[in-house]
């Protein structure tokens, strides 16, 4: 395994690289984004990447999952619109998706038949296309001209990558890096230490983040993250760096007065206004 120079994404990459929001923007300017998330037994996970991609810059998000899911959580992602059964009708070719700005597929669904089908469809699609926990699976990725995302834990990263356990751990750098360069895709390889490696050859480490992240539902909204900066980023490069410093530097802003045991995922979306604010 080649071992590759890591750039480590600083405060001053942030400040220089995040968005202005044009006074003559409207809502147009940003974008539709898709959010395909959720299921009967994880509807929280819609709700956690609707209201962190809500946060992020979006000018329309759509969420696309079950109607029992949309009943749960309607109440809480109120500026969202919703598809019922948005992965089933992308599965059988009923639902164009080509017109939005960003996709970003997985959280809380479940690893079947109906999410393959979905994301062999969406992968024909130009359009910047993240895949999450459910959507990711051991496959080959086509070669598109729109960025391909792939944000694995350790675990999830070992299925669809063949490396061992043992390997990501030791070398979780090189194993990112030799992905992303296989598969043409940006790999968000994520643990305590977040590795960003890029299709081009580049890799880069957060400097941010700690323990209070250590909990379900903190993937989901980094997911969710991740898709509202695509939306209102130039390079596609800059929203995922700036989404995965911002996520942890909402954790390091909570443990700044409360204790680590206690973060909930929801609340690094509650923090971020704040803290995207002092980076800009
Ligand atoms: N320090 C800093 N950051 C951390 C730490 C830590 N000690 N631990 C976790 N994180 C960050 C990761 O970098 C990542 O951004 O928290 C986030 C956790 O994301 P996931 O592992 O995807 O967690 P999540 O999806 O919310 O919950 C686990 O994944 O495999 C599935 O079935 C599993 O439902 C479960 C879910
Ligand atoms: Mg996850």
């Amino acid at each position: 395994l080649h071992e590759p120079t890591i750039i480590v994404w600083s405060q001053e990459m942030v400040r220089h690289t995040l968005p202005k929001r044009k006074q003559e923007s409207h809502k147009g300017s940003f974008g539709t984004a898709l959010l395909l998330a959720g299921g009967p037994v994880m509807p929280g996970a819609a709700l956690l990447a609707g209201l962190a991609a809500l946060r992020s810059g979006v000018g329309k998000l759509e969420i696309g999952t079950s109607r029992e899911t949309i009943r749960s959580i309607a109440h809480r992602t109120a500026e969202a619109t919703y598809i019922p059964d948005a992965l089933q009708n992308i599965a059988n070719g009923s639902m164009p998706f080509s017109h939005y700005r960003a996709i970003a597929c997985g959280p809380g669904t479940l690893p079947d038949a109906v999410t393959e089908a979905a994301v062999d469809t969406l992968l024909t699609a130009e359009t910047p296309l993240l895949l999450d926990a459910g959507a990711l699976s051991k496959r080959r990725y086509p070669e598109r001209t729109a960025p391909l995302i792939l944000t694995p834990h350790t675990g999830e990263f070992e299925r669809i990558s063949g490396f061992t356990q043992e390997e990501i751990l030791q070398f979780p750098a090189s194993c990112a890096h030799s992905f992303a360069l296989e598969h043409h895709a940006a790999v968000v390889l994520k643990g305590p230490s977040t590795i960003i490696a890029l299709p081009d050859g580049r890799v880069f480490q957060n400097s941010t983040g700690n323990s209070a992240l250590a909990k379900g539902g903190t993937g989901d909204t980094l997911t969710g993250m991740i898709l509202g900066m695509l939306t209102c980023h130039v390079r596609y490069e800059h929203a995922i760096l700036n989404a995965v410093f911002l996520h942890g530097a909402c954790a390091d802003e909570f443990i700044k007065t409360r204790s680590a045991h206690t973060m909930l995922a929801h609340e690094i979306s509650e923090l971020l206004p704040f803290v995207w604010k002092s980076y800009e």
